[in-house]
């Protein structure tokens, strides 16, 4: 049985005085009980160091987390106790009477359904999980940039974009929010690979860095207030994100003014002083004695606090920030946990499902027929079993337990996390339930032979292609594992009609594209993908998912064709230059004129849409007024986008805007999309303001960064402005 959370009747203050009641109940805290509250252990048994139940953990907590830090009951201050919760609440482990949370789609996939209403209501779901087991901080929020496809955690962010991530991690961050649970944004900043990531320092050109991951962060916490930022694991320009006077204290909390706290990352902070440099809370921090040793927040900070070195306002500081977080969304006033609909929030699972998959080819192949009596060859991908998820501390055991869990191992602390995690139900099932007249043949793409005998002797070919990707690993290339494209290229040699559908947390190479019909791009469709993939196949979900990410040609394309550090041992100081700056993924196919194989924004549909009657305003920002169509004969969704394209001159490719609309055939909508002004500026590190140029810009509207249907000029007034 799940417990309850502790209802907490002593304090009734509303939430707009936060910053007032943080300060009141910190100024009557014991310097002992300050000290607790900046620090956050890990709150389950296997992760402790000595390998035995931490004794700080109280005998009688059942719900075990990932991070725990106790209560003062006295001043009503609830414990805290924070789970990862990116694509739903996670447990594996560490929870063995947990019932199973909802696994929601990757967060790459949310980011594919460009819909922050949605987002916003699986963040509600995802509070309401959290509630009911007591965790009052969710780990979610993953809005690093889509850097690199080798990047083992991009299934755990939203896109490539500053702005899509930003509006998509922000309504993710209140739905959490709004059910009385602090959220939390990460990893700030710019830990965009894993490869070595605790010694690993990201380099970037500190105005471009505004520009992007910066810019991502600043919208994504005015629009959503997170309680929390978490740092990440990696340095950036020489310093540790955890550590970083500049990032934390000047940009973060002087420049835009946060008032929540910084965590650290579990196992990210070496030394006592990144107190001083913009650290509130150590977390995880028996990770820190595995790592670095020690645990600086807990003996050292107190001797630094003791010689002086840590000034008492520091520490009010860092306690307040805290408490506010707490205060603000009113996790210490719950009431008794709100019911949870696990049945709708599997619902909820199936419509983000739905919505993120995108079809990247159609050679009039889908839908498939579902009146006929088909033969159809199933083919790879463990289609019999289940669906794939992405690994690590994002990954969620669903209700009722894994279809099957595959130890793939590997180096480093993370090694032993890497599983090929399966849901149910199978592909194959949700397939036969989408079409009951059809023939199914399974195969398991053992080999390529076999899987074309199989091919052969059917009508079409559905074959499943899988990439388990995650924490704490860099793919070494774009290419699919253990001989899939081998197989793919098998079948679709034997059998013409092949349609490929692609577990995977990234875009891949398709050496075998051309000679197969149809391509669906799945990414790590969470509980509900099965059924989704089955009725996007059959054409009872028409598919509006748009890439949130560029399918590069090949790494050659890409700004750093071999990964810096790829192979070196754990342990081993990395550099990577970030060169592109803030010219990452579209933007920088635009800047080379390098063709991808897919571009940012990309998706078919079985429907057609049309655009006309651009009207565009300048001035002081753009708005841009337009006319979508349904001129196909089914209803469906499309998400029509608004580029920058040119500044006074200057070609300059950036996402202004989008709106995801279901439209009935023949249905029309009126748009009006208005730019955040600084998408159209730079930034100038040394006045520390953005600057529009004066003159006339260019912004089009398309289907994809590639495809632009509509253009138009429009006049920009010059200006600065902050922060
Ligand atoms: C990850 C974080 C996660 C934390 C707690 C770390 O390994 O980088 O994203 O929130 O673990 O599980």
């Amino acid at each position: 049985m799940m417990t309850r959370p502790a209802i907490n009747e002593t304090t009734t203050a509303s939430p707009n005085d936060a910053d007032e009641r943080a300060r009141a109940v910190e100024a009557q805290l014991t310097d002992d009980e300050r000290f607790s509250l900046v620090l956050s252990i890990l709150g389950h048994t296997p992760g402790s160091a000595t390998g035995g139940r931490d004794p700080r953990i109280p005998e009688d907590l059942t719900n075990m987390s990932a991070g725990y830090t106790p209560g003062i009951p006295r001043l009503g201050i609830p414990a805290i106790q924070s789970s990862d919760a990116s694509m739903g609440i996670t447990n594996p482990g560490y929870r063995p009477d947990d019932e199973g949370a909802t696994a929601f789609p990757a967060l790459i996939a949310m980011g594919s359904s460009f819909d922050p209403q949605l987002v916003r209501q699986v963040g509600e779901a995802i509070g309401r999980e959290a509630r009911m087991r007591g965790f009052n901080v969710q780990l979610a929020g993953g809005c690093n940039l889509a850097r690199d496809p080798r990047n083992g955690r991009n299934f755990e962010y939203f896109s490539e974009d500053p702005l899509l991530s930003a509006v998509l991690a922000a309504a993710q961050v209140n739905g959490i929010q709004s059910q009385g649970v602090v959220s939390t944004l990460k990893h700030y900043t710019l830990n965009c690979n894993e490869t070595n990531r605790h010694w690993l320092d990201a380099v970037i050109d500190p105005d471009a860095h505004r520009e992007s991951d910066l810019l991502t962060f600043q919208i994504a916490i005015e629009r959503s207030q997170p309680g929390s930022i978490m740092s990440g694991y990696n340095k950036i320009n020489g310093e540790y994100a955890g550590g970083n006077d500049h990032l934390l204290n000047e940009v973060l909390k002087g420049a835009w003014g946060y008032k929540g706290y910084v965590m650290s990352d579990w196992g990210a902070t070496p030394e006592w002083d990144f107190a001083l440099k913009g650290l509130d809370q150590e977390s995880g921090a028996q990770a820190d004695t595995l790592l670095w040793g020690k645990e600086p927040f807990t003996d050292e900070l107190r001797t630094a606090y003791a010689k002086g070195d840590l000034p008492k306002e520091r520490l009010a500081d860092m306690v307040r920030r805290i408490l506010r977080a707490l205060f603000a969304v009113g996790a210490d006033r719950w009431g008794p946990a709100p019911e949870v609909d696990m049945a709708e929030h599997n619902r909820l699972a199936l419509e983000c499902a739905r919505r993120g998959i995108v079809l990247l080819e159609n050679d009039d192949v889908l839908p498939l027929p579902t009146e006929r009596p088909l033969k159809i060859a199933v083919i790879g991908g463990y289609a019999q079993q289940g669906i794939i998820s992405g690994t690590g501390s994002g990954a969620v055991a669903p209700v009722g337990g894994f279809a099957g869990v595959i130890k793939i191992g590997g180096a480093g602390v993370m090694g032993k996390h890497r599983n090929l995690f399966l849901f149910p139900p199978s592909p194959l099932d949700e397939l036969k339930k989408a079409f009951p007249k059809a023939q199914f043949d399974f195969d398991p793409g053992y080999t390529p032979a076999e899987a074309a005998l199989t091919a052969k002797r059917c009508d079409v070919v559905i074959a499943f292609a899988i990439r388990v990707e995650g924490e704490g690993f860099d793919s070494a290339d774009l290419s699919l594992p253990w001989g899939q494209d081998s197989v793919i290229d098998a079948v679709a040699d034997a059998n013409p009609n092949t349609i490929v559908v692609l577990e995977t947390g990234n875009p891949v190479s398709m050496p075998w594209r051309n000679k197969v019909k149809a391509i669906l791009q799945a990414w790590y469709p969470g509980q509900a993908g099965a059924q989704a993939i089955a009725e996007v196949l059959s054409g009872k979900v028409n598919p509006s998912g748009r890439l949130p990410v560029t399918f590069p040609e090949s790494l050659a394309q890409h700004p750093r064709p071999d990964l810096p550090g790829l192979g070196t041992p754990w342990g081993t100081p990395v550099t990577i230059e970030y060169n592109e700056g803030a010219e990452i993924g579209y933007r920088w196919y635009a800047k080379t004129g390098a063709e991808p194989m897919y571009p940012f924004g990309h998706g078919l549909s079985y429907t057609a849409f049309d655009y006309r009657d651009l009207h565009v305003d300048g001035g002081d920002t753009i708005t841009a007024t337009f006319t979508v169509t349904n001129v196909g004969d089914r209803a469906g969704a499309d998400v029509p986008q608004l580029y920058l394209t040119d500044v006074a001159g200057e070609a300059r490719r950036r996402l202004l805007g989008f709106e995801r609309v279901e439209l009935q055939p023949g249905e029309s909508r009126e748009l009006s999309l208005t730019a955040d002004p600084r998408l159209l500026a730079r930034f100038d590190g040394g006045t520390g303001r953005w600057h529009i140029v004066a003159g006339s810009s260019k912004v089009a509207v398309g289907t994809s960064a590639d495809e632009l249907v509509l253009e138009a000029a429009v006049p920009l007034s010059g200006r600065h402005f902050g922060p």
